[in-house]
């Protein structure tokens, strides 16, 4: 976590008796900054806001239903967790979302403590840190990669250049299954299984699993999971050549579903609706409908039709979201595809977030993804374009 936090508190005048309070806990400084109600907005935009704390005492009820459904339907960070401070709690069910404080008013030492603890638990990196500690331990490597921390190559007439090129650091975090410590990715029980617990929490998913080989190996994992030989897959005929490895590699019968294309501009767009619906009644016995949103050039399908169509019939719906992975992360993008019942979900953590190359993950309701993520603010600048009348069937 970065050193500094900040929590937003709200109450009717902005005149909260935490105004400017700070707490220093283990390496992070938490900043408590008040808001009055009518700057909610604002206060939400700011990307350092990391919590925001709800002054029950003097909220109206009417402005804590309006946090809830703000949290609820948009427009909300999923990253920023909302608490609810009053003793008793009387004002808890018009904000069943916040994380309700039971503490008298005037406790406010207990409400820090609370809070700095909930983020520090959300902070953790359970992988990168036991990732660190090994290498701070071990200067020397008995075990693969065999090119030994780098030791190979450092003096090597050849390629000692590579060695210096790449940097010490990375040679010493190259390692593999045979570190213990480090658990193993194809059948976690440690630290790689808590930090995959705490992506699924962050990306809101029932599980995720970190993936290499980007969401080309994701998207083949999934349908080979889900399709047997024989089994009938709706497909975007314009979708990645890894969803097509992935039909051979199962033995599933497709469904080509043709998208729309922009002559004009030479791009492909979005499999119209009317298409998918009218697929789904046909083949009423498909196992899966796989759709990419958003597509390479941004394109979001308005997903609720079409997955309450398909889970009428108990169609799993997969949506490849190579792309967009930061969705859950700005107001503006969200609901996200699992957000809106999809059942699998494959997200390139190196594409538009900041892992590096090749990582991915599948989350499910299933969604996938890495370990290391954070959003690029020029990647969210990318909209999503939901009106499909723009593009020519
Ligand atoms: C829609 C879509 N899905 C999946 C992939 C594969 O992604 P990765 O490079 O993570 O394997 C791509 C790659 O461009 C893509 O555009």
């Amino acid at each position: 976590m970065s050193a500094l936090c900040s929590v937003m508190v709200l109450s009717k005048d902005g005149n909260s008796h935490l105004k400017n309070q700070m707490q220093v806990a283990a390496s992070m400084m938490v900043v408590f900054e008040n808001y009055r109600f009518d700057e909610w907005m604002t206060g939400l935009e700011d990307a350092r806001t990391q919590a925001v704390l709800l002054d029950g005492n003097k909220l109206t009820l009417k402005q804590l239903q309006m946090i809830q459904a703000a949290y609820t339907q948009g427009p909300w960070r999923a990253e920023v967790s909302i608490y609810l401070w009053q003793a008793g709690g009387s004002k808890a069910n018009h904000c069943p979302d916040a994380i309700h404080l039971d503490y008298d008013h005037k406790d406010s030492a207990a409400v820090l403590t609370h809070i700095c603890e909930d983020l520090q638990h959300k902070a953790q990196t359970p992988f990168y840190s036991a990732l660190k500690t090994y290498v701070n331990r071990h200067t020397d490597s008995w075990h693969t990669p065999g090119h030994s921390n780098g030791d190979s190559l450092r003096q090597s007439a050849w390629a000692s250049d590579f060695y210096h090129f790449v940097g010490q650091p990375m040679w010493q975090a190259d390692l593999s299954v045979s570190v213990h410590s480090l658990d193993s990715l194809l059948h976690p029980q440690s630290v790689i299984a808590e930090a995959q617990h705490l992506a699924a929490q962050a990306f809101g998913a029932r599980h995720t699993y970190f993936a290499t080989n980007g969401s080309s190996t994701a998207n083949k994992v999934i349908l080979q999971s889900l399709l047997t030989p024989g089994d009938t897959l709706l497909l975007d005929r314009n979708c990645h050549k890894s969803v097509h490895h992935g039909v051979i590699l199962s033995g599933a019968r497709p469904v080509y579903l043709d998208s729309s294309v922009n002559q004009a501009l030479g791009l492909f767009g979005l499999v119209p609706q009317k298409t998918i619906l009218q697929a789904i009644a046909e083949h009423p016995h498909a196992k899966a409908l796989i759709l990419t949103s958003s597509t390479y050039d941004g394109m979001c399908y308005d997903l609720q039709p079409i997955i309450a169509a398909a889970h009428a019939h108990h169609i799993k719906v997969i949506i490849d979201e190579a792309w967009y992975g930061f969705a859950r992360f700005h107001p503006q993008f969200r609901p996200t595809a699992l957000e809106l019942g999809a059942d699998y979900v494959t997200q390139s953590t190196h594409k538009t977030m900041s892992a590096f190359s090749q990582a991915a993950w599948c989350t499910s309701m299933i969604p996938i993804t890495t370990p290391i993520f954070c959003v690029k603010p020029s990647i969210c600048m990318r909209l999503p374009v939901r009106n499909t009348a723009f593009w020519r069937a």
